[in-house]
């Protein structure tokens, strides 16, 4: 069964146009209107051909960068916070992305933490491309997205970082800018992803809680309380009065998260793509660091464009 995926895999991507793959893969491949790494496009076929979505499944969505590290951690907080605090959190020893594995990734297993009793599991996958049971099992969905200026510059770090320590040389900023205008970057273009779920949020606002970076930092102890009803676990008023959603944020805090041990020194294995250290999924969490890398050009440039894309959906980023 393993071969007939890998063949017929192999006829697939051998149709599709490619792309310059920033260093990480020989090619990106355009797969149903977005760019995408080999090995995660192989995940996200599997998934289509295979996965099957339990209507009480919650499935994390992301354009990568966009925080899908602290919403993982928040959501498991949440839902386990009957059976951990914050001192027994398997989230002191494991890195988020190890508690909730991504489904394209994690394509042989499609493990959903049913061994901890909790179905949460975790896409970059475009909204377009999900495995239909996705949509028919009628699961919930929620969805970060964040300043595109912020997640361009999120990308770029994350990327040097993890060549470099493979001693593979970087893309320069202006050639990876270049590729990210264009849309042609990990599951971009990165209005499409965006749009894919805005727009299925508002047909759906019972199946799809649409998130942005910056208004959760803003104030998470609010959106935290959304979750957790959107979700089905909403906070009780003695849970609220013992400052539980409080000490939720505070566990999953850049700066606590950051600090812990595992995601200081350890590793994270993405599957076919190497191993990624984990203090790179945590840099500096901050709403607009763009200003330490684009010139005011790149910026303005970066929002015509999100102008232009955004236009007449409703949605500002
Ligand atoms: P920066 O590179 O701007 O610091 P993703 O998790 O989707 O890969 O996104 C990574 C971005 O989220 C990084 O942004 C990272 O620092 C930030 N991040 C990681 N953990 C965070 C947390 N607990 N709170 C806020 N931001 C966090």
């Amino acid at each position: 069964k393993e071969d007939e995926f890998e063949k017929s895999f192999k006829e697939i991507i051998s149709t599709l146009p490619k792309s310059n793959g920033w260093g990480v893969s020989k090619d990106l491949c355009q797969y149903q209107g977005f760019w995408l790494h080999p090995n995660f496009l192989r995940g996200v076929v599997a998934a289509q051909q295979r996965f099957q979505a339990q209507p009480t499944d919650i499935i994390l969505c992301s354009v990568p960068k966009a925080g899908t590290t602290w919403l993982k951690s928040l959501t498991f907080a949440t839902i386990s916070r009957t059976s951990f605090d914050d001192s027994t959190t398997p989230l002191l020893s494991n890195m988020p992305h190890e508690i909730v594995p991504f489904m394209e990734l994690h394509h042989a297993q499609f493990f959903t933490n049913k061994d901890r009793g909790i179905p949460l599991l975790s896409t970059h996958i475009p909204y377009p491309s999900l495995p239909r049971s996705v949509i028919d099992s009628g699961c919930k969905l929620v969805y970060i997205c964040r300043d595109p200026k912020d997640s361009f510059v999120s990308m770029y770090h994350f990327i040097a970082r993890n060549l470099t320590s493979r001693k593979v040389q970087p893309l320069g900023l202006d050639e990876a800018f270049e590729l990210f205008c264009e849309g042609q970057c990990f599951y971009g273009p990165y209005w499409d992803h965006v749009l894919g779920y805005w727009k299925a949020s508002l047909e759906h606002p019972d199946k799809i809680l649409f998130l942005k970076y910056e208004e959760m930092r803003g104030d998470t102890v609010v959106y935290v309380k959304k979750l957790a009803e959107f979700i089905n676990y909403p906070f009780s008023s003695e849970e609220q009065e013992n400052g539980v959603p409080e000490k939720i944020v505070k566990m999953c805090s850049f700066e606590k998260l950051s600090n812990l041990e595992v995601n200081k020194t350890g590793v994270y294995g993405e599957l076919g793509t190497g191993f990624v250290e984990n203090k790179t999924y945590f840099r500096k969490g901050e709403v607009g660091d763009w200003k330490n890398c684009l010139t005011p050009e790149m910026a303005a440039r970066l929002d015509q464009i999100t102008m232009q894309k955004l236009s007449g959906s409703g949605l500002s980023l």
